[in-house]
């Protein structure tokens, strides 16, 4: 039988329509807009496409928005002077540096000279081990996304077994921790793949809940989960383009063989794609209420 499909763009208009009401009042109550910055080093394509992206986000919601395209010779010091003014901009509520950047930047340093109020990535350690105690101020975006997700599809995950394939900072490592939480949308048993897992079907089949962020098109195939898993594929894999140039996506799990087996999956693309941006912009206004003690 095929599989439920977990519409992620749907859920994500349906989350920017919450937040949209939330900035009303934020501005209606009190004169508040909340404000993100965004920086782009160099001129990477996708990372182009994906400042650009939250740019037009910002302005549908309502968000102020400061974008700031540098050149891939910016030194680290002037990059961490930008990071600086905007730390001290009070009508700046958010700062996104997008990664990756120039190899002579220390990612590790422009991230910890964030100010933590103001890392709606939560990628800087103090969010990071916030998150991991239980008393995050903010959750970092795609792995929000996909607890909306799951929240939203009606997936009760409590005492479920949790399977992550991929431990990056980004997605893997902290969903997997989100996953783990005594708190609603968590109490799951986690288990947590990685490039060293030997035998790494052997837990994949074990999962109720596959969660998969490797990178690699359609790695997880139909004889690797068990009947009635539901699927979360975060990979946006390029595998080609159409006669007419446009762009074939694929996602990290092989959807057509996975679908018969699974309760849900997301597609790619439609899945968790479109949440990532929207938990940016509830973390952008999250920021801003918590400037005016309203959280
Ligand atoms: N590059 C790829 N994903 C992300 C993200 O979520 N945040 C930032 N800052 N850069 C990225």
């Amino acid at each position: 039988m095929a599989a439920k499909l977990i519409k992620g763009a749907e859920i994500s208009k349906q989350i920017r329509e919450e937040i949209a009401v939330e900035i009303e009042e934020l501005k209606g109550k009190h004169g508040l807009t909340p404000g993100l910055a965004t920086i782009l080093v160099g001129d990477d394509p996708g990372s182009k496409v994906y400042v650009g992206q939250k740019e037009k986000a910002c302005d549908k919601l309502g968000i102020y928005s400061a974008r700031t395209d540098i050149p891939a010779d910016t030194s680290e010091e002037d990059l961490l002077g930008l990071v600086e003014k905007f730390n001290n901009d009070p009508k700046i509520h958010g700062i996104l540096v997008q990664l990756p950047l120039p190899k002579h930047i220390d990612a590790t340093r422009v991230i910890y000279a964030i100010e933590p109020d103001k890392d709606v990535d939560c990628f800087h350690p103090v969010n990071v081990g916030k998150l991991m105690i239980g008393t995050a101020r903010f959750l970092p975006c795609t792995p929000h996304g996909i607890m909306e997700l799951l929240k939203r599809s009606g997936t009760d995950t409590s005492g479920k077994h949790v399977v992550v394939v991929g431990r990056s900072n980004i997605v893997g490592k902290p969903i997997a921790n989100l996953m783990l939480q005594r708190s609603p949308g968590g109490n799951a048993t986690v288990t947590l793949c990685h490039t060293g897992t030997k035998d790494l079907a052997a837990f994949t089949k074990m999962a109720d809940i596959l969660i998969v962020a490797i990178g690699q098109p359609k790695a997880i195939t139909a004889d690797m989960v068990k009947d009635g898993v539901v699927v979360i594929d975060v990979g946006v894999n390029r595998i080609g383009k159409t006669p007419e140039g446009k762009g074939i996506l694929a996602g990290d799990v092989d959807f057509d063989s996975v679908q018969e087996k699974a309760a849900a999956i997301t597609p790619v693309p439609g899945g968790v794609g479109p949440m990532t941006i929207t938990m940016l912009m509830k973390n952008t206004v999250e920021a801003a209420k918590a400037t005016i003690g309203t959280k």
